[in-house]
């Protein structure tokens, strides 16, 4: 087994051994690409939540929040082209009955030929030592240059036949570079088809058309059309924002690695209205903005990426992807989009109301461009989840698990461990609970000797452990350990609610 393979088969089992997300409706063998959030998983979750709606709303003077229902007026689709245009052209293979994304499989094709030159890279790195220049060696090199040019002439079959939705040449471009099925290893495909990605139900007792609504497919349609709403009542002056948390609907084909993708899941989005002509200049500030908060968590600059979409959306002038280094590889974890006037002006039609925001400066009406910020609250769970566990070889020769969760997002931030299940121990240790428990999330805990505990505790990312001992009936002291260092320290009871506060709060995350 691939290592990359090993360890995020170690992600998905740890989830699930300590708490953090099952497969849904298990006890009857689950439902594919859905789950549930378990005791410790709804707490991450909930604090990654808490840390973007603080970074948005909180610390943004002129952002504000929203929570709109699921439900849209069936207009609202037809209007942002959802109904007509948000479709993935899946193609099958005849051999294995397995059905792809025509445009993953060309992506995937495209990153094994980007393999191949890092593998040439690190061979020259080796040969030159310190007098390697990998500039210089990209820009010169006859098999570098020959396969960055194979990739961009892909790349640009790719995008015409996406763009101008040309299903046979993408069917054909994927004959030609002779791409094979995972499951078959045959290049027996079917013809390319556009497959429409929303969920449908019906409201009330009658079926048909003029009853058909959707669930929403992205939280984005939400914000549009309240968005006069908000800037009038709020009384919000261009540029302003609107952030809003909440369950998107998409019937994946190629629902698959677990919360990576999965066909009921949450989106964190912000829609920032802004003044025609400065879509450029928010762009930019937006991606500055937005992989700082990424990078403050401390799981590793290299781990993130920037990348530039090919194929825009129907929506979009400009458009990038902040990439994670997920276990199975660079993957999509936000997008950052240009989205023009395009939403308020296509509800502005459906409508028949006007959606114009009077700018009181110049005297004129417009219809704001809008620039968005989208990010998967279960691909950022996975993000932090899939970096924060480690297994640690320790002095004594033994190994230990720990997720090393950025403190402010782990679900416990302390647990109180009466050294033995008697003597008056158990009671000091729910005394000191009662005290941590109106500032942070603490658990108590006796069963098992207390090394078990701390074991416990270190695979649920606990960054604090706090033993009692018959000392600390006497003097008031206990006895506290560091989840990474390890190290143990006496202190004082009354101290504890400021060494923890110190180590958890979210405001670390923004300095
Ligand atoms: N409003 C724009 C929009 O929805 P998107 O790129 O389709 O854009 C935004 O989705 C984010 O939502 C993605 O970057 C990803 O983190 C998350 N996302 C999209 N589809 C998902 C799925 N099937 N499962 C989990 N997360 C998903």
């Amino acid at each position: 087994m691939a290592a990359n393979e090993d360890a995020f088969k170690k992600v998905v089992s740890h989830a699930k051994e300590f708490g953090f997300v099952f497969p849904s409706s298990e006890i009857y063998d689950g439902l594919s690409a859905t789950y549930d959030y378990a005791q410790n998983g709804v707490e991450l979750k909930n604090n990654i939540k808490k840390y973007w709606w603080m970074s948005m709303v909180q610390l943004h003077e002129e952002i504000v929040g929203l929570d709109a229902a699921i439900f849209m007026h069936p207009k609202t689709w037809k209007a942002s082209g959802h109904v007509d245009a948000f479709n993935d052209p899946m193609i099958d293979n005849k051999d294995s009955n397995k059905r792809y994304r025509a445009d993953v499989l060309i992506e995937e094709h495209i990153a094994k030929i980007e393999g191949k030159i890092n593998k040439d890279i690190t061979k020259a790195k080796k040969r030159f030592g310190d007098a390697f220049n990998e500039e210089e060696f990209r820009a010169t090199n006859g098999n570098v240059l020959r396969r960055l040019k194979e990739i961009s002439d892909i790349e640009t079959k790719m995008g015409d036949a996406l763009n101008n939705d040309k299903l046979d040449d993408l069917q054909q471009l994927i004959i030609d570079l002779g791409i094979t099925c995972a499951v078959s290893g045959s290049k027996n495909w079917t013809e390319v088809k556009q497959f429409n990605l929303m969920f449908g139900t019906e409201l009330g007792a009658v079926s048909g058309d003029a009853s058909k609504i959707y669930l929403r497919p992205e939280t984005a349609q939400g914000i549009f059309v309240n968005y006069l709403n908000v800037q009038k009542t709020g009384r919000m002056k261009i540029p302003f924002g609107i952030a809003q948390i909440g369950k998107a609907f998409r019937n994946e084909i190629v629902a698959r690695q677990f919360i990576f993708r999965m066909r009921e899941f949450e989106q964190m989005e912000m829609q920032f209205f802004i003044e025609p002509g400065t879509q450029m200049k928010w762009f930019e500030y937006w991606k500055e903005t937005r992989i700082k908060w990424h990078k403050a968590l401390g799981l590793g600059d290299e781990n993130y990426r920037f990348h530039d979409h090919i194929q825009l959306a129907h929506y979009a002038d400009a458009a990038t992807d902040i990439e994670f280094n997920f276990p199975f590889g660079f993957k999509e974890l936000e997008g950052i989009h240009s989205r023009t006037d395009f939403d308020l002006k296509q509800h502005e039609e459906f409508s028949g109301k006007k959606l114009r925001y009077f700018d009181p400066e110049t005297k004129e009406n417009i219809v704001p461009y809008v620039l968005e910020t989208s990010i998967g609250v279960d691909r950022m769970f996975l993000a932090v989840l899939s970096k924060s566990l480690k297994e640690e070889q320790l002095e004594d020769g033994t190994e230990r698990t720990v997720l090393s969760l950025p403190a402010p997002l782990a679900p416990i931030k302390a647990a109180i461990l009466p050294l033995v299940r008697k003597d008056g121990l158990p009671e000091k240790a729910r005394e000191i609970l009662k005290l941590l428990q109106m500032e942070h999330n603490c658990m108590y805990e006796e069963k098992d000797s207390i090394g078990k505990r701390y074991r416990r505790q270190d695979a649920i990312g606990t960054p604090y452990c706090i033993a009692v001992d018959y000392e600390t009936l006497d003097d008031n002291m206990v006895t506290i350990r560091d989840r990474d260092t390890m190290k143990q320290e006496r202190v004082a009871i009354s101290d504890l609610v400021s060494i923890i506060g110190k180590k958890v709060s979210m405001s670390n995350l923004f300095q």
